[in-house]
């Protein structure tokens, strides 16, 4: 099968179309068929090598943890779905191997849902990785109705969930992001605010009173402003700093595979919702290119890879 993968971690430029066997059919595993793959951060600094402190990594490396494709079989015990079936996934194993940047791939038992009928390919595959880490870190923040919620790097994968998804909840949003991105980010219901220089001043001014819970999707500078953002007896969620706890008494979040969530999350979407914001499709082939471009951080919405 054709496949996108790198044989050392010298990052997306080390990316190359290439043939590989076809992944085995695990007695709980399921064999899908890729229609869609979107990407995320995580899959370029995979690629860097900067996730092999955490998991054993086997090269050659296919990257890529979200898919949305049909199922071509399903091991003998795996239950409620036949070959055929649309699904989308959170396909992550627990060694870095053989990722969804394939014609076929491997989803674990624990990692997929049905897509609904009215959700195509290329959308159900931006929603496990990106919609299920706002919703555990807005579950993580005990975010709840009548908060006023901060997200940082709100115009993001996670960041443009995390909004409507905050949103949903009965919580007033404010989102960090470049200006080009605040009409983007008022459309999906936050009220935009400028990061970098001024940050603390710029949210004040839209919160005075500072806010009930912070969504840190970015660390450093944004990560430090809590103490001055954060009003008394709030709560901070951050997916990139594990210091989060230490210093401001936080939660720090790490996605993991949830069936139920992924399938409320893709209903959502079926029903109008959530909305899913594209940036850009590549073919498989052009992997690398799609690659590079989430490497420069400044993508609205997500990316996806189409077979
Ligand atoms: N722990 C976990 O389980 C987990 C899960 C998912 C993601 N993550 C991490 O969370 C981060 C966000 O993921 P993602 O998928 O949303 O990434 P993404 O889609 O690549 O994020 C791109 C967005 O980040 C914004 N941005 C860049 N620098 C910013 C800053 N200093 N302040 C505010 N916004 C900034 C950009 O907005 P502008 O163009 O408007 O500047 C752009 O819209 C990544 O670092 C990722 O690795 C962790």
């Amino acid at each position: 099968m054709k496949a996108a993968a790198i044989r050392s971690f010298e990052g997306p430029d080390a990316v190359e179309i290439t043939e590989l066997d076809t992944p085995p059919l695990g007695p709980d595993t399921l064999l899908v068929e890729m229609a869609a793959a979107s990407i995320n951060p995580v899959d370029w600094q995979i690629l860097h090598g900067n996730l092999r402190g955490a998991f054993y990594h086997h090269l050659p490396v296919v990257p890529g943890w979200d898919v949305a494709g049909t199922v071509v079989a399903a091991g003998p015990a795996v239950r409620g779905v036949v070959p055929g079936n649309r699904v989308a996934a959170y396909a992550r194993k627990d060694h870095i191997q053989d990722g969804t940047f394939a014609e076929i791939v491997s989803v674990p038992e624990r990692s997929w849902a049905h897509i609904p009928d009215e959700v195509p390919f290329d959308v159900a595959a931006c929603v496990p990785l990106a919609g299920m880490t706002a919703d555990m870190t807005l579950d993580a923040a005990q975010v709840r109705a009548g908060d006023t919620v901060l997200v940082h790097a709100a115009a993001g994968g996670v960041g443009s969930f995390a909004v409507q998804l905050a949103r949903l909840r009965g919580a007033t949003v404010l989102g960090t992001a470049s200006p080009h991105n605040h009409d983007y980010l008022a459309g999906l219901g936050a009220t935009p605010v400028a990061y970098g220089e001024g940050l603390v001043e710029n949210v004040r001014a839209v919160a005075p009173d500072g806010v009930d819970a912070i969504v840190d999707l970015v660390g450093g500078e944004a990560l430090d402003a809590t103490d001055h953002l954060l009003r008394e007896g709030g709560r901070v969620a951050s997916v990139i700093d594990p210091t989060v706890r230490e210093r401001f008494g936080g939660v720090y979040v790490f996605v993991h595979a949830d069936r139920e969530r992924l399938a409320r999350l893709l209903r959502l979407v079926a029903d109008g919702s959530v909305r899913v914001e594209i940036a850009e499709r590549f073919p498989l082939d052009e992997a690398r290119r799609a690659l590079q471009l989430s490497e420069g951080r400044h993508v609205r919405g997500k990316l996806v890879l189409l077979r």
